[in-house]
């Protein structure tokens, strides 16, 4: 494994389409990455994590119906000191699909998968996101524990805590790391994506993918403990879960969760006369108040 990372460049992806069938009928018109998570778009959570990483190129992947809104949110990112590009999936046809959408997009770089439902919480994040960067080459997956482990694509680890084995929606598992839907790959991932075949549902899965990177020995992986919040959104129930966790959260410390304006203030992407614009267009709300707090305090 090579550890210099001057040289690689790193680009991001956010998956952002799929059908959203267990929220329906919220979900009839609107994609769920655009639902509120308590007080921003869904979507807000994930660029978060990209732009935590210091990543700045983004591929926006959703459906047809929902691209302008992505891109109406969203625009060019430039109010963010980041790129954002935007592409159509057809049909949900799998996660490990992005990187053959995407193929243009990634070019000779290494890519980070991060799909669009995913919130993610805790001390020392940046850190995880920089170490699996430090990778040249292979693959860095994170692992969380959970209570039900049928649900998720799980990893098994030896006394080593090396990767054993990964199972999709085991019956009777003896693990319960459950493997997130963050992913760091190197560039030949889009090459690795076109090896594998439609699973039996249909779909190009991101479990095959990463069992191809174990074969070849290139799949490492970083576990989140208890400190971490990941937290799912797919159903009514994880919904409303997920805005009271940062809603109490943000309320305790008065502190914002995936704030994007202050990521991009603090890895100086944007200038303090941008941030004040920003906080001036929010200013009936606690979030614009926030900004503000920022460029005064700074
Ligand atoms: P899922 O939650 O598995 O699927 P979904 O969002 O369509 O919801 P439901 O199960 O209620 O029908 O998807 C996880 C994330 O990955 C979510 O952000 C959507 C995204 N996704 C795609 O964008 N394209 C795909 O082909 C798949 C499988 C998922």
């Amino acid at each position: 494994m090579k550890t210099d990372n001057k040289s690689i460049k790193w680009k991001g992806i956010i998956l952002a389409g799929g059908s959203g069938t267990r929220l329906k009928p919220i979900t009839n018109i609107i994609s769920k990455q655009l639902l509120p998570v308590y007080n921003k778009p869904m979507i807000y959570y994930p660029l978060s994590v990209l732009m935590l990483a210091g990543i700045r190129d983004i591929l926006i992947i959703t459906t047809k119906e929902n691209i302008n809104h992505f891109k109406a949110l969203l625009l060019s990112g430039r109010k963010l000191g980041i790129n954002l590009s935007y592409k159509i999936q057809k049909k949900p046809n799998g996660i490990a699909e992005a990187f053959i959408i995407g193929q243009k997009f990634i070019g000779k770089s290494n890519v980070c998968l991060i799909l669009g439902d995913n919130v993610l919480y805790g001390q020392g994040l940046k850190a995880f996101l920089k170490n699996a960067m430090t990778r040249s080459t292979g693959s860095t997956i994170f692992g969380y524990p959970v209570k039900d482990p049928s649900r998720f694509g799980i990893v098994e680890l030896d006394k080593n805590n090396r990767i054993k084995k990964i199972v999709e929606k085991p019956k009777n598992s003896k693990s319960n790391l459950a493997i997130i839907g963050l992913y760091f790959y190197d560039n030949s991932v889009v090459k690795l994506t076109k090896k594998i075949k439609k699973s039996h549902r249909g779909e190009l899965e991101i479990t095959d993918l990463n069992k191809l990177y174990h074969q070849n020995s290139n799949l490492n992986i970083e576990i989140f403990g208890r400190g971490f919040a990941w937290l799912d959104t797919g159903t009514y129930e994880s919904l409303i879960d997920a805005s009271n966790f940062i809603y109490v959260a943000e309320k305790r410390q008065g502190l914002q969760i995936a704030c994007i304006e202050e990521i991009a203030y603090n890895n100086g992407w944007i200038s303090k006369r941008t941030l004040l614009k920003i906080s001036k267009e929010n200013s009936n709300t606690d979030y614009g108040k926030y900004l503000l707090n920022l460029v005064k305090n700074k």
